[in-house]
């Protein structure tokens, strides 16, 4: 039987999880700082003063936070499914310019959230999503053509050492720790979600095939050295959107308007 949790099942085991969440992330070295790294990665101009930037998959706020450390000009709207997540992420101190919606990431427009973003952040989401490809075409749709998209994760490297450390850091902290505060199928599911989802080559992959471009890995430090990578990308600018799609489809998708709306496109685009 598989360990791994979906939808509904999901949101229910992060909800409960909710309580320890935060006291979990603290007793893992790096797990801020890292945050913080893949935010300052969106190098969005002026510390991303007049932007706006999407952290999708919020959770408790610990990338929300980062990103309001790491663009302190930028408004941020931070979404979640799991509303128990979310209730301990509002629950915190946060700017104005900070906000949180209840909606899953599939389904943004239903919750009221509409782009165009200058930048998504997704923290360790895609690997616990059904559909994953579904995912990153909502995110893309959401950005301003030229917008960038930082997935942050544990993704391994494809060299069977960084594997073995996974397992052996899940099976002799992670699985004992949550499981005694009462998560165990929450922290199970993270190890198995790890281990079954993409590596971090076939995840640039898989943003490419959504259509983003300037697809990049970046490592992240510490134990989490071939463990956890910053996978960078953007949606293609608009003048590379028209040429790539036949004309037809380009005016048939509500992703890419006919006449331009003025974005803010951050550069990075083709
Ligand atoms: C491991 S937590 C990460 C939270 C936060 N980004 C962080 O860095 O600490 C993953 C979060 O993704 C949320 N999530 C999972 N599936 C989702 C979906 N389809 N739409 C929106 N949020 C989802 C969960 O509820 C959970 O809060």
């Amino acid at each position: 039987m598989t360990a791994l949790l979906r939808d509904a099942d999901l949101a229910a085991a992060f909800d409960r999880g909710a309580r320890a969440y935060d006291r979990l992330v603290a007793v893992n070295p790096g797990y801020h700082a890292h945050l913080r790294r893949s935010a300052r990665r969106l190098r969005l101009p002026h510390g991303g003063a007049g932007r706006h930037v999407l952290d999708l998959g919020c959770g408790t706020g610990a990338s929300t936070a980062a990103l309001a450390w790491a663009l302190p000009g930028a408004r941020i709207t931070a979404v979640d499914a799991s509303a128990g997540m979310l209730r301990r992420a509002e629950a915190k101190r946060w700017p104005a310019r900070v906000s949180f919606v209840h909606a899953p990431a599939e389904d943004l427009a239903r919750a009221g959230v509409h782009g165009p973003f200058d930048a998504v952040f997704a923290a360790y989401l895609l690997r616990n999503v059904t559909d994953p490809d579904g995912v990153l075409r909502a995110a893309r749709a959401a950005l301003a053509p030229g917008g960038r998209l930082a997935v942050h994760d544990y993704a391994l490297s494809g060299h069977p050492l960084h594997r073995a450390v996974w397992a052996a850091v899940c099976k002799g902290l992670v699985l004992p720790l949550g499981t005694a505060l009462g998560d165990g199928p929450l922290y199970r599911h993270l190890w198995r979600s790890v281990e079954e989802f993409d590596s971090a080559p076939v995840l640039a992959q898989r943003l490419r095939r959504a259509g983003f471009a300037h697809v990049r890995v970046l490592p992240l430090p510490g134990w989490q050295t071939g463990i956890a990578h910053t996978v960078l990308a953007a949606r293609p600018g608009r003048e590379a959107e028209e040429a790539a799609a036949p004309p037809q489809a380009a005016a048939a998708d509500p992703a890419v308007p006919a006449a331009a709306a003025p974005g803010h496109p951050v550069g990075g685009s083709a």
